[in-house]
């Protein structure tokens, strides 16, 4: 590979994990390919998570935001119980949050198979901040791994111009049975029949009158996170920021704005206005959120209280009752307590029980906010992790049996890699339902460079997703590249120019589930149509006059008179 930097200079892998002991690790002699060694990983259980069992080599050189990194190597399966061998290749950060700077998951049979992964770096990683992993914790295997290099190009070389190896997900086909339903499903949950009726001063009904039925607003929520500075900054940034965000969202959530550790000291006034610029355009606002409590999440001054469990207990008491009295009546959500799988630090301290009495403040304090509980790693990651999916699902049942007052299930759906085939979603949109509790897809990424598949995943996540009837809103963790915690994702580059993602959710959103239909009335003055669940205006003209309605658009379906005087 020319002109560029090697990042994997004399470093080699090794086999890491928390269950490191069921994988073993071979060197062997290669011939007739361009490479002379290659590993051999065996994987002799399989471990409880995919990167129970990987390997992993640490970069050797620096990456500045902008470079071009190449990664290229074979992989060959050995031996499986299917005849393909699997790994997933990650490069990501470090402890605690292992952040993913590119992902591929990648099958194999056992041809060799050259694999191409290019990505452009948003931040700067010095040496040894990033490493190179190949996930090995799937089902009994053998699998070869051969020739590896990552090359950073620096800007000398475009990402477009690399190759690269396309990654799919499973039900991405037109065809898919998945699919088909979920339509028809959304066809018949997410609308009604509209029936309009005009008729003159009398009474009496006029024939081949014009009515134009124009959505105005979806009865589902589709939002995006968004933060208090944007909201009110003076710049034409900010005022392109805000404008986007009126013309796509009905729902928003401050990215970190409302968090413990922001409001620690005062709830800031600007966070006041902010939400008033959203509350003025009848945005729906969810908070986000009263307990995240891992210990590097909570507020430093109550990490200090660490040893005296009663001043903890009181600390965060206080903070609920404070924060939620502030906002009462103003949000139609709150995240009670975010991530409680990874992030239990406050729970060990104090025990399981005091989520209960956080439930309980929360409710007392604004009896009119549904109150949630959210988490990651449930649809996301392939909707592989059971003991997660488990955890949470266990953790909404013991707080329902325990009788703290939660109202609704938050589903972050932060998708990295690997994309989760849509028939597994609504899988585990089926399972949660069973809690007898509304879910709303809380905080929708999609971490990928691969603009196609990016823009096809939204479609048929977004299709999933509204076509279940227990899911009520989806809700974007960012829609800015300049303001994304994941740039990738962002529906907008930084010039604002669109992406296909951001085409596809506005395609959704404001096309295809979106009514705007002229019909004329018939003999009887009547004009109907089948519109989506929401607010309309109906502007019915005829003899040169005009007259305009609204609606809201409720199931099962809803009349209107119009009368032309
Ligand atoms: C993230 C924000 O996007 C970042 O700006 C911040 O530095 C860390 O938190 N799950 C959550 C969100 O519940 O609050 C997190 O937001 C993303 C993961």
């Amino acid at each position: 590979m020319n002109s560029g930097t090697s990042l994997l200079a004399g470093h080699s892998f090794a086999l890491v994990g928390d269950q490191k002991e069921l994988g073993t690790l071979e060197q062997i002699n290669i011939t007739g390919q361009a490479f002379t060694t290659a590993m051999r990983a065996t994987t002799t259980r399989q471990p409880t998570t995919e990167w129970n069992l990987q390997l992993k080599a640490q970069t050797s050189a620096n990456i500045k935001a902008g470079d071009v990194v190449f990664t290229h190597f074979w992989i060959r399966g050995v031996e499986s119980m299917t005849g393909e061998s699997f790994t997933s290749f990650e490069f990501e950060l470090g402890p605690p949050d292992f952040n993913k700077i590119s992902e591929l998951r990648l099958g194999a049979g056992h041809d060799w198979r050259e694999c191409s992964i290019p990505f452009k770096a948003s931040a700067d990683i010095p040496a040894g901040a990033a490493a190179i992993c190949f996930r090995l914790g799937f089902d009994r295997q053998t699998i070869d791994i051969g020739g590896v290099e990552m090359v950073n190009f620096g800007t000398r070389v475009k990402l477009e111009d690399l190759p690269r190896t396309r990654d799919t997900y499973p039900g991405r086909e037109a065809d898919a049975a998945w699919r088909k339903q979920a339509l028809d499903r959304i066809e018949k949950i997410r609308k009604a029949d509209l029936l309009v009726t005009v008729t003159d001063a009398s009474g009496k009904p006029i024939p081949n009158a014009a009515v134009h039925i124009l959505q105005k607003r979806h009865a589902f929520r589709f939002g995006s996170c968004v933060t208090v500075d944007l909201l009110l900054e003076d710049s034409p940034d900010a005022e392109k920021y805000r404008h986007t965000f009126e013309s796509l969202f009905n729902e928003a959530v401050f990215e970190n704005d409302m968090k413990w550790p922001e409001v620690a000291n005062g709830i800031p006034p600007r966070l006041d206005l902010a939400l008033q610029w959203l509350l003025d355009r009848k945005i729906q606002v969810r908070g986000h959120n009263l307990i995240w409590p891992g210990r590097r999440l909570l507020p430093t001054s109550i990490v200090a209280l660490g040893n005296n469990p009663q001043a903890l207990r009181d600390a965060a008491a206080s903070h609920i009752t404070t924060e939620v009295s502030h906002f009462r009546g103003k949000l139609i959500q709150w995240d009670v307590v975010n991530e409680p799988y990874a992030n239990h630090y406050l729970m060990d301290l104090l025990g399981r029980d005091v989520m209960i009495d956080w439930y309980k403040l929360a409710r007392q304090a604004d009896p009119s906010a549904k109150l949630f509980l959210n988490d990651y790693g449930i649809i996301d990651g392939g909707g592989l992790d059971i003991k997660h999916q488990d955890s949470f699902y266990n953790t909404i049942q013991y707080l329902k049996d325990s009788s703290a007052p939660i109202d609704g299930i938050g589903i972050q759906s932060h998708f990295g890699g690997i994309l989760t085939d849509p028939a597994r979603v609504l899988q585990i949109f089926d399972r949660y339902s069973t809690l007898g509790l509304p879910i709303e897809s809380t905080e929708l990424s999609i971490n990928s460079d691969d603009r196609e598949l990016q823009g096809d995943y939204m479609r048929d996540y977004m299709t999933a997703a509204f076509s279940h009837p227990n899911v009520h809103g989806i809700m974007l963790w960012g829609f800015w590249e300049k303001r994304h915690w994941r740039p990738q994702s962002a529906l907008f580059a930084t010039n604002w120019e669109m992406r296909p993602i951001g085409k596809a959710w506005i395609d959704l959103v404001r096309k295809q589930w979106w009514t705007d239909a002229t019909v004329n009335t018939n003999a009887d003055g009547q004009a109907q149509t089948r519109g989506f669940l929401g607010d309309y205006e109906i502007t019915a003209t005829a003899g040169g006059k005009t007259k305009i309605a609204t609606v809201t658009l409720d199931s099962p379906g809803d009349k209107v008179k119009v009368v032309i005087e």
